[in-house]
């Protein structure tokens, strides 16, 4: 598929046609997930609930991220590579910048945070310093004890709004990309067409610009699985056919339908 870039995105989204995310926290899936023609690999945080055995994100630290991400690096996969930062490792400016600069030495070819307005300066800090910014709404999971539990977000008109505003303003201060976590199809697909950097969703529903998915969770490997899990693995004899499922499910809009999101 030759080295993705953000210009790349930025044009499959101009031209209307899906992209695909998958995570890998290793060399080997990082090599598959690139085979298989997914333009992003995601190096989440989530390894801190399928490698590390963890009940949330919370206690994954940089050290834990660095290190993941130099091992997908080393594939030298044709997809942009995109680094979670971890729990409190973007606090406050002097944090964000030195950790950034982590994941980016390790390998990292953006970097994720979860937020919205309160991130505006972190990020046009990053990106004036060169470090393009994934900005991640919705249920972002690192905020679980907030929120009370893992719930759909901005089902009431209130919470929409401020979803949409936050949307706004992270494309305003930079970001490149945005990932949107579970909320409802119409907000996702209204955010989708309101900004002009892609929108990667995980269940959001069909209408934006890409999907993600953690590789356990399409593998059928993971014990509880939300709504938007599909397992990919059904009627495969592989996981790289598995991975090519997913990679084309995407593309062709088969993937996700009306039952994987919520309305
Ligand atoms: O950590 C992760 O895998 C993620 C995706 C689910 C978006 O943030
Ligand atoms: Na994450």
């Amino acid at each position: 598929m030759g080295k993705i870039t953000v210009s790349t995105l930025d044009k499959m989204k101009a031209a209307g046609e899906k992209f695909v995310c998958i995570t890998a926290y290793d060399a080997t899936f990082a090599r598959l997930v690139s085979e298989a023609g997914a333009e992003t690999i995601l190096v989440g945080d989530s390894l801190g609930n399928v490698i590390q055995g963890q009940g949330s994100t919370i206690p994954v630290k940089i050290e834990h991220m660095a290190y993941h991400t130099e091992c997908v690096a080393r594939a030298q996969p044709d997809s942009l590579i995109i680094a979670d930062m971890p729990f409190m490792s973007y606090g406050t400016p002097e944090d964000t910048m030195s950790n950034a600069a982590q994941l980016m030495q390790a390998g990292a070819q953006m970097v994720k945070v979860e937020g919205g307005v309160w991130l505006s300066d972190s990020i046009s800090m990053l990106v004036e310093r060169g470090i393009p910014v994934c900005a991640h709404l919705g249920l972002t999971p690192q905020s679980v004890n907030v929120f009370g539990g893992y719930r759909v977000q901005g089902r009431t008109p209130k919470s929409a709004k401020s979803i949409l505003a936050d949307a706004v303003e992270i494309q305003d201060a930079g970001a490149s990309l945005l990932v949107l976590e579970c909320v409802p199809t119409h907000l996702a697909t209204d955010i989708s067409e309101k900004l002009d950097i892609p929108v990667i969703g995980i269940g959001a529903g069909p209408g934006t610009d890409a999907q993600v998915l953690v590789m356990h969770d399409l593998l059928g490997l993971s014990e509880h699985t939300p709504r938007f899990v599909k397992n990919f693995m059904e009627n495969q004899a592989s996981i790289q056919d598995a991975l090519r499922a997913f990679v084309a499910a995407v593309k062709s809009g088969d993937y996700p339908r009306e039952e994987h999101s919520y309305a």
